[in-house]
């Protein structure tokens, strides 16, 4: 099979990485792509996000199936012009993408969907929302649009409610409408399902860290590390979030004539009331695809292949023994104002039993240098979360730049439930 890959980031080097795997691959390319890419794909200088430009290289190259990395190019209709041209896409259209895309949209689905989420309301005036974010105290408040994770306060209390409000409706256009919820409390996990539009099979349970801080501290950032399984469900109950959660959305989606093909990512709260779903992205997370990739103990092409030609089977799928660990190395300055250009030293060091995902780093006279804030994703697999930890670490402390910094309690949280 012929495969296109959408993407430049960690998530698609991962995803590269796993489907070169495959017997079944025998040409990939990736859009952009990366320096990580690059030794595994064809990387070509097409931009992912535009319909016309990613349909004619698919054309060009007769491919089989475009799988889709981030949300960008969902949300600006690459899969409906490659359902247009006959294509088949792992990736939702964009009117089922905006399930991520508008909070708003993905709350009144979780409505009709019945699945358990925060209570909210919706407020397009922002003096009546702050009003009414003062009188609940305790809430978070979220801008209705991509806010590339800055448009989510959590507020403890009435002072930081009124403010959260304001720097939200400060945002401009997305920030314009927005969503107060219910503030949730309980650990956060990612749980996500390969879908084809009516059936689905759940991919390891994974826990991100979004902080960028060790234990939790400091501002929200696209995710600094991930490690799965997370242990705070067991198979069964894993079975059941596809149950409450997965299952129902996609028929709902696919009552309104928009089949969600694709990932479809819940990310959740487990409340003592059960789990409940914070947020839904419409594509694979990053960093968790890193550890996911690791953990899929069978062909991931055959399955987001059958995802895109609606022809899925539903069962469990194969994982991987034991656990894997990814620790984000990120760049100075992340994720406020990262510094770019600095030289990246050490990864011939590293321990073959560790894989190291490239993501903002490009080449520069024949040397690997940072261009954007999360550089790296430093992953290794253990007969337990422990090893793996031991491994990924010891693969971290090989690597070098100037300004580098890394949490350094990526998986503890599992390590404290652990059975
Ligand atoms: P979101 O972009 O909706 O995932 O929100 C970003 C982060 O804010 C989440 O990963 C949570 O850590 C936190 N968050 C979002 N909604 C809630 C909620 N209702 N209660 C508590 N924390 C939340
Ligand atoms: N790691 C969180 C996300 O991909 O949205």
């Amino acid at each position: 099979m012929k495969v296109l890959l959408l993407g430049s980031g960690g998530r698609e080097h991962a995803l590269a990485w796993k489907l070169s795997q495959s017997p079944r691959l025998t040409r990939l390319w990736c859009a952009p792509g990366n320096p990580g890419t690059a030794k595994l794909a064809t990387n070509v200088p097409v931009k992912a996000d535009a319909p016309d430009e990613v349909v004619a290289l698919a054309r060009r190259e007769s491919v089989d199936l475009v799988v889709v990395g981030p949300e960008a190019p969902l949300v600006a209709g690459v899969a409906d012009a490659l359902a247009k041209a006959g294509i088949p896409c792992f990736g939702p259209v964009a009117g089922a993408a905006l399930i991520e895309g508008s909070k708003a949209f993905a709350k009144e689905i979780m409505a009709e969907a019945g699945v358990p989420t925060a209570a909210f309301r919706t407020f397009t005036d922002a003096v009546e929302a702050e009003a009414y974010a003062v009188a609940q105290g305790r809430i978070v408040v979220k801008a209705d649009g991509l806010a590339a994770g800055k448009g989510v306060i959590v507020a403890h209390d009435v002072d930081s409610a009124r403010q959260a409000v304001r720097a939200v409706a400060a945002l401009g256009t997305s920030g314009q409408r927005m969503v107060l919820e219910e503030l949730l409390e309980g650990e956060e996990v990612s749980a996500m399902a390969l879908c084809d539009g009516e059936r689905y099979v759940m991919l390891p349970l994974s826990q991100d860290h979004k902080r960028v801080g060790d234990g939790d501290t400091g501002p929200n950032t696209g995710g600094m590390g991930a490690y799965s399984p997370a242990p705070f469900l067991d198979a069964e109950q894993l079975a059941e979030v596809g149950e409450s959660v997965i299952a129902p959305t996609l028929a709902v989606l696919r009552r309104r004539g928009l089949p969600f093909k694709g990932v479809l990512y819940a990310g959740l709260m487990l409340t003592r009331n059960g789990p409940k779903v914070l947020e839904f992205n419409a594509r694979f997370g990053d960093p968790e695809t890193q550890v996911l990739m690791m953990q899929l103990g069978e062909d991931l092409l055959p399955l987001v292949d059958a995802c895109a030609r609606g022809q899925l089977q539903a069962r469990p799928l194969v994982a991987a023994p034991g656990a894997s660990v990814g620790v984000v190395m990120a760049a100075e300055g992340y994720p406020e104002a990262p510094r770019k250009g600095q030289r990246i030293d050490g990864l011939d060091a590293v321990p073959e039993d560790a894989t190291v995902f490239v993501a903002g780093a490009e080449m520069r006279d024949g040397a690997l240098v940072t261009s954007g804030g999360r550089v790296l994703t430093v992953c290794a697999r253990g007969d337990d979360l422990a090893r793996a930890r031991e491994r990924a670490y010891a693969a971290v402390a090989a690597v070098r730049f100037e300004g580098m910094h890394f949490r350094h309690d990526i998986g503890v949280k599992g390590l404290k439930a652990a059975p």
